[in-house]
């Protein structure tokens, strides 16, 4: 019987350079929907636009055709809107409006490498509580990546991201999902709560390339999931927000694959020297 951290896939110096790779990709996505997104574009303009964007890259979208069991994912993008937290399959009536939040969660392959990273997106003027989840979502991802470069155990980052949460303010942390392992899938072990307690969980290592995503929302922290199997959604109706993104461990710090600027701006001294060597 293997141990649970057995299965984690311990990347070279040089296999984090093509995940690297995937990664600027995705990031690339990430702007090209900001720029996109808007009152009165619809969320399959957004999909198509991203498709575009990754194959131009010479790269493969992850999500499309991926099946954990129930049929093709359709689309290059989740494009999750207001209440619905992850996973909302893009659609040419899902047409946003101003005072809408929208999560983006984007996939790219390359080199038989993947990045996985979301944003989360405000549509016109927000309603300050939406602006402020918004903020408190990007913030508890960034204590969560800082965790990873000073904690001992996987537990750690859990940890950090819960704490950041409850500092931000009364949120629900969805409890069904979490972030995980990446590397040549885009899902492996470990998979990562956005709760828990610093001495738990895996060892962090060098080598270890992880997605990092917490999903908060202004209610509930229970989801359900509709008829089409994939779009999930808060129980309560309340709105959610998601951000994500793909880091790797280093020898000397943590490298932000899916941020354009490495994570260098938000991690200082913290962030992997590869990282501030680009
Ligand atoms: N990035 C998503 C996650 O980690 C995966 C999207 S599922 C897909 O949960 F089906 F859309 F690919
Ligand atoms: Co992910």
């Amino acid at each position: 019987m293997f141990r649970r951290r057995d299965r984690i896939q311990y990347k070279t110096p040089e296999q984090i350079r093509k995940m690297r790779a995937a990664g600027l990709v995705v990031a690339e996505v990430h702007q090209a929907m900001r720029e996109s997104a808007g009152p009165g574009v619809s969320t399959a303009e957004l999909d198509r636009i991203a498709e575009d964007v990754i194959r131009g890259a010479g790269a493969v979208p992850s999500f499309k055709g991926y099946d954990i069991g129930f049929g093709p994912y359709p689309a290059s993008i989740c494009s999750s809107v207001n209440e619905q937290v992850v996973h909302a399959i893009p659609a040419k009536d899902a047409v946003l409006e101003p005072g809408d939040l929208l999560s983006v969660d984007v996939g790219a392959i390359v080199d038989g490498w993947h990045g996985d990273a979301a944003i989360t997106i405000e549509i016109g003027e927000v309603a300050p509580e939406l602006r402020a989840l918004r903020e408190a979502c990007e913030a508890s991802m960034w204590a969560g990546i800082r965790a990873a470069a000073t904690s001992k155990r996987l537990g750690g980052i859990s940890h950090a991201i819960e704490h950041a949460v409850e500092h931000s303010g009364d949120y629900g942390i969805v409890t069904g999902f979490g972030g995980h392992g990446i590397g040549t899938e885009m899902h492996q072990d470990p998979h990562i709560l956005n709760y828990g307690r610093p001495g738990e969980g895996p060892k962090l290592r060098p080598g270890m390339a992880l997605a990092i995503e917490p999903m908060i929302t202004l209610g509930s922290p229970d989801t359900a999931e509709l008829e089409d199997g994939w779009t999930i959604v808060t129980d309560d109706g309340s709105v959610a927000a998601h951000t994500e993104h793909t880091i790797a461990l280093c020898e000397d710090g943590v490298w932000v694959l899916t941020a354009p600027d490495g994570g260098v701006a938000q991690l200082g001294e913290l962030a992997a020297s590869a990282a501030r060597a680009e």
